[in-house]
């Protein structure tokens, strides 16, 4: 708990922020960040498709306050997109919306997020909304409503700790979605904060997705979920064309490989770019063992 909030606090300094890019991929962050630019990022996505394995590809950067970090946001991801298709690569793109100015001006970030799906809509590549913390999140998910009137390549993630999280799975029944635990720090008013809790309600809203959703991705790690996924749809003759499992690059290779190989769809959310320290920090503070398991990577190349 202790190591949770440090790693939390250490993912929002702007000087530790300054000087791990200063650094670069070190510290371990090389095993689970796609390198810092698209040319690395698209390589390791390929090395992942020919094991089987899509990709969703999120130039990193948040909580940006200006507009023209925004726009240059934008652009990049943008450029992503035209990547992901010169390259023929089994990818689609995950966007977070803090930074594309949502901090800055709602009319903004909606224009340069529109101007993304817009883009991708034409190169038939799919958009994730990522869902960031409780503050930005309600109008996050206007945001993506609004969207959806207009494309059908955009989606968003639904975050089992939420106390909300059954009526925004019902809210987005009609689209592909992910759902994942949830991973903020947030106030004990708005999420459940016992893990089995989390647990109960994460197993309940895949359940409901699977049988009244269209295409569901599973984001996690949890052998339990996964096993449990596993039966569910073999029980209920869900078809495998209907759900994936996703998860972090760096994280659970084999198990990524071996669910490939038994002819599940496994996708890797690979993040890449120069700002890469907040997303290690959050992965170090939700799971201080993931320390070890980068040291161990570290000291064993
Ligand atoms: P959790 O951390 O609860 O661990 C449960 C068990 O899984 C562990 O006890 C262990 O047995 C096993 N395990 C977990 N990690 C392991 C590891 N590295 N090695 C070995 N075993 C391990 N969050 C958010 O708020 N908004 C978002 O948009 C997203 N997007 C997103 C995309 C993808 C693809 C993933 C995988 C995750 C997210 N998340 C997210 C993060 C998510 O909310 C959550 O914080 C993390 O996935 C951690 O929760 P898990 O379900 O993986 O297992």
């Amino acid at each position: 708990m202790v190591l949770r909030k440090t790693f939390s606090t250490l993912a929002t300094q702007p000087q530790l922020q300054a000087a791990a890019q200063k650094y670069g991929l070190q510290l371990g962050a090389q095993h689970i960040v796609g390198g810092t630019n698209i040319s690395e990022a698209i390589e390791r996505v390929q090395a992942l498709n020919v094991q089987h394995i899509d990709a969703t590809l999120n130039y990193l950067g948040e909580f940006v306050t200006d507009e023209q970090q925004a726009v240059e946001a934008k652009d990049a991801i943008c450029a992503v997109i035209d990547h992901i298709v010169e390259a023929n690569a089994q990818a689609h793109i995950s966007v977070k919306l803090t930074q594309l100015g949502l901090l800055l001006d709602v009319d903004f970030c909606y224009d340069n997020v529109r101007d993304i799906v817009e883009h991708a809509a034409t190169q038939n590549v799919f958009v994730t909304i990522d869902a960031e913390n409780e503050n930005t999140l309600a109008i996050t998910l206007d945001i993506v409503e609004e969207l959806q009137k207009v494309f059908d390549n955009v989606g968003t993630v639904v975050q089992a700790y939420l106390h909300d999280a059954p009526k925004i799975a019902e809210r987005f029944q009609s689209s592909r979605i992910r759902i994942v635990k949830g991973a903020y720090n947030e106030n004990e008013s708005a999420v459940l904060k016992e893990p089995l809790h989390i647990d109960i309600q994460y197993v309940e809203l895949i359940e409901f997705h699977l049988l009244h959703g269209t295409f569901t991705s599973i984001a996690t790690h949890d052998d339990n979920i996964i096993d449990h996924v596993k039966r569910f749809v073999a029980e209920h003759s869900i078809p495998t064309n209907k759900f994936e499992f996703q998860m972090l690059y760096g994280f659970r290779k084999e198990l990524q490989q071996h669910l490939a190989r038994e002819g599940y769809n496994v996708c890797a959310y690979v993040p890449f770019g120069e700002d890469w320290y907040g997303y290690y920090m959050r992965r170090l503070a939700e799971r201080p063992k993931n320390m070890s398991l980068v040291t161990k990577q570290l000291f064993t190349k």
